[in-house]
């Protein structure tokens, strides 16, 4: 089928959910897909955060053929060497004292079971997001989500949540207590801007929920498996989180989530106390084995970090660009004089797909970890061009 009659199949048969870009993609290398019609776009925006390693980067194309021959599926009620092997892969990247996983399926179920945790073991009620935070969309990440417009229309909300203004401890300190659970944030806010707080702010965070007895939570499902230069943001600045959500990027594409957690957290889980079907299942845990393989081999973190820097100071340059916001590939530009939208639509013209996000001023780009100084050049360029049209 050519694109035209895929959309139109597409939009007869699936709930018009989201706003889709006018193409049908094939297939996909590296930080390139192509559609159906033979055209090739520049993905800057990952697949929607998630190919950490490329499109189809064939050590995972691999580790997933080899285990689909072997065993496909089997639930946590057996061991399994991929499986052991995932989680000890993910605890040796993570910062300490986070030494156990459990694993889930998405982003919003990382969150879910993170928030369930932290009431179990605190036995309190109370979470505390923050104001232009997103967490998912199943009840209990959707009523910590601080951005109004994904949660109109659906209330009630979840009992127990508090939103708190980002990047202001003041309030926190006002809000948080003994009744507090969780205090749950992006360490980055994506959706909500690529908006990031001070080094303060993080470590105020920890030592506010360390006085109230409450755990702190990192949803680290946009900014884990290197998308800051390094593998986690936990451990930047010397904070690290009782509980730390995954999903997104961390098995390059299949579906897997995670959360991590301290020894003393996990000490405190029974049998019985958490559970999913096909969380932690083979395909996912080979695929997560040689996302982190192919970031360590192929040196992405350094590649993130150097290409960071290359474009943040590029960027700066450009004259409709007001502000660089974010770490890595987690990048925002702020525009003046064009919306985002704008500037996204042109840049689609060119074959260049990017990400918008709730600020209609700020424009995400969310690449692979494997984007490299030629194609950030192609984007330069192209970007210079929307810029002084
Ligand atoms: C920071 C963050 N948390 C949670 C989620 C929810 O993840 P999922 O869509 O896999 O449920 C997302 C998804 O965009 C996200 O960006």
């Amino acid at each position: 089928m050519k694109s035209k009659e895929i959309i139109d199949v597409e939009e007869m048969y699936q709930v018009a959910s989201y706003k889709k870009f006018p193409f049908a993609l094939e297939r996909g290398e590296d930080v390139w897909v192509y559609t159906s019609d033979g055209d090739r776009y520049l993905d800057l925006y990952g697949g929607h955060a998630v190919v950490a390693t490329g499109h189809c980067h064939p050590r995972v194309v691999n580790a997933l053929t080899e285990q689909a021959r072997k065993l496909c599926f089997y639930s946590n009620l057996v061991y399994s060497d991929t499986r052991a092997r995932a989680a000890r892969t993910l605890v040796e990247i993570a910062p300490e004292p986070l030494s156990k996983v459990f694993f889930v399926n998405s982003g919003t179920e990382a969150n879910e079971n993170a928030m369930s945790i932290a009431r179990r073991l605190t036995g309190r009620t109370r979470i505390i997001s923050f104001e232009g935070g997103f967490h998912g969309r199943t009840p209990g990440s959707i009523s910590a989500c601080g951005l109004p417009k994904y949660r109109k229309d659906i209330s009630p909300l979840l009992e127990g949540h508090d939103q708190a203004p980002f990047d202001d401890l003041e309030t926190l300190t006002r809000m948080i207590g003994t009744d507090t659970a969780a205090v749950i944030l992006e360490p980055i806010q994506s959706m909500g801007g690529v908006r990031m707080g001070g080094p303060e702010f993080y470590r105020g965070l920890r030592e506010l929920c360390d006085e109230a007895g409450a755990m702190l939570i990192y949803d680290e499902i946009q900014t884990g498996m290197g998308r800051t230069g390094e593998f986690f943001f936990a451990g930047r600045y010397g904070v690290v989180p009782d509980l730390v959500s995954l999903a997104k990027g961390i098995a390059s594409g299949v579906p897997m989530g995670a959360v991590l957690m301290t020894d003393d957290v996990a000490a405190e889980i029974k049998h019985g106390d958490l559970g999913t079907t096909f969380g932690g299942g083979m395909l996912a845990a080979a695929a997560l084995e040689a996302t982190v393989a192919v970031i360590r081999e192929e040196l992405l973190l350094e590649n993130v970090r150097a290409c960071f820097d290359y474009l943040k100071s590029d960027l700066a340059r450009i004259p409709i660009v007001s502000e660089v916001r974010g770490l890595g590939y987690l990048l925002g530009l702020k525009f003046k004089g064009p919306t985002a939208k704008m500037v996204q639509e042109t840049l689609l013209e060119r074959r260049i797909i990017t990400g918008l996000a709730d600020d209609p001023s700020v424009l995400r780009l969310l690449p692979p970890l494997t984007l490299r100084r030629p194609e950030i050049d192609l984007f330069l360029g192209a970007l210079r061009e929307v810029a002084s049209a």
